[in-house]
């Protein structure tokens, strides 16, 4: 079964070609960040305009690679939230357009579910049920998947996104957009034990996270010490990555063991970084759990990961009416 998926939800324009829901015949990832760079974060005008120039060549490109056309495709899948409702709407308008014109039965996916399946789409692939942490730039939270598209959210974040507090620190620091990637390159110069951040406890010992509170610690730094040298900013990026992944791996531990979850999954754009990746790992090397990350280029925003779960809803049956439209605050659980 061949499906195209399609998103938009944010400022990636993505589209890909699955075959049986898994294997990746086809996957194309446009970004804007050169578009948003100059602003320091998303501007959703523009990236809503950006998605109409390129979405259409996007998917040709999918499908070239693919070696397939329209009339081959079994089923549409397109992310229907949560993002940003100008953005989403400009998949979920193509979507429609293709599934009318070919008659093809279309899914709406929530994004979340998308990035949770991106674990799917590599060997081994986790068995259910399973703890995710799905760490990106809107959204921080702790799922237990049970199967059948059924989740149960059991933490998330008080305030703000990890990645969110990458983006905001990185553009304090100068370093530019988007913040995960820069912040990480400018870690590995610096001392991770340089700077004492507070990590945040929740009062009522719930596995949820906050982030705000790191965030105005690594301004008032940054106030106090400016101008900060080369040296300065390394040390403060070092030691801000540092804080957030010990946050990070601390609460999913916690909450792994509350639920007696012995396999887990690290997705979601910030999930792309290396030390989270690594003290995750460690932790669950040491415990004996299973822990599943997909690749770099699966954990930011993609379609394949759309398709993937997409193709599980169209096999089970779902479909969307043609009056399909954006959920830009949808949940998982
Ligand atoms: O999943 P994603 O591509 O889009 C959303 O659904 O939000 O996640 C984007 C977020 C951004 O905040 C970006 O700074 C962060 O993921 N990110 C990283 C890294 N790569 C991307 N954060 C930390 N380290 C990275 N290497
Ligand atoms: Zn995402």
């Amino acid at each position: 079964m061949l499906v195209l998926g399609i998103e938009t939800s944010c400022d990636e324009t993505a589209a890909a070609v699955l075959d049986g829901g898994r294997k990746i015949l086809g996957s194309v990832v446009a970004s804007q960040d050169a578009v948003h760079g100059p602003y320091g974060g998303v501007v959703p005008e523009l990236a809503s305009r950006r998605h109409l120039e390129v979405v259409l060549p996007v998917i040709t490109q999918a499908l070239a690679q693919a070696g397939v056309g329209l009339a081959d495709l079994h089923g549409i899948a397109v992310t229907q939230g949560p993002g940003l409702v100008g953005s989403l709407l400009v998949g979920c308008s193509v979507a429609k357009a293709i599934a009318y014109c070919h008659r093809l039965p279309l899914v709406g996916v929530n994004h979340l579910e998308g990035h949770i399946y991106a674990a799917f789409l590599e060997e081994p692939a986790p068995t259910l049920p399973f703890l995710a942490l799905v760490v990106s730039g809107g959204h921080t939270a702790l799922y237990l998947a049970g199967g059948g598209g059924r989740y149960e959210r059991i933490g998330q974040t008080r305030d703000d996104a990890a990645g969110e507090a990458f983006d905001k620190v990185a553009k304090l620091l100068g370093l530019g957009y988007p913040g995960g990637p820069v912040i990480e390159r400018a870690a590995r110069a610096g001392d991770a034990k340089a700077i004492r951040f507070p990590t945040a406890q929740m009062s009522d010992g719930a596995p949820d996270f906050s982030f705000s509170g790191l965030k105005t610690a690594v301004s008032l730094h940054v106030k106090r010490h400016a101008p900060l040298g080369p040296r300065q900013v390394a040390d403060v990026a070092a030691s801000f990555q540092a804080t957030v992944v010990k946050m990070l791996v601390r609460r999913t531990v916690r909450a792994a063991q509350r639920a007696r979850a012995r396999r887990l999954v690290l997705t979601g754009g910030v999930a792309a970084n290396g030390a989270l990746r690594e003290a995750l790992q460690a932790e669950c090397r040491e415990r004996g759990w299973a822990l599943h990350v997909p690749s770099p280029a699966l954990c930011t925003d993609n379609a394949a990961m759309i398709a993937a779960a997409g193709h599980d809803r169209l096999v089970a049956g779902e479909r969307a009416p043609l009056t399909l439209n954006a959920i830009p605050d949808l949940t998982l659980a």
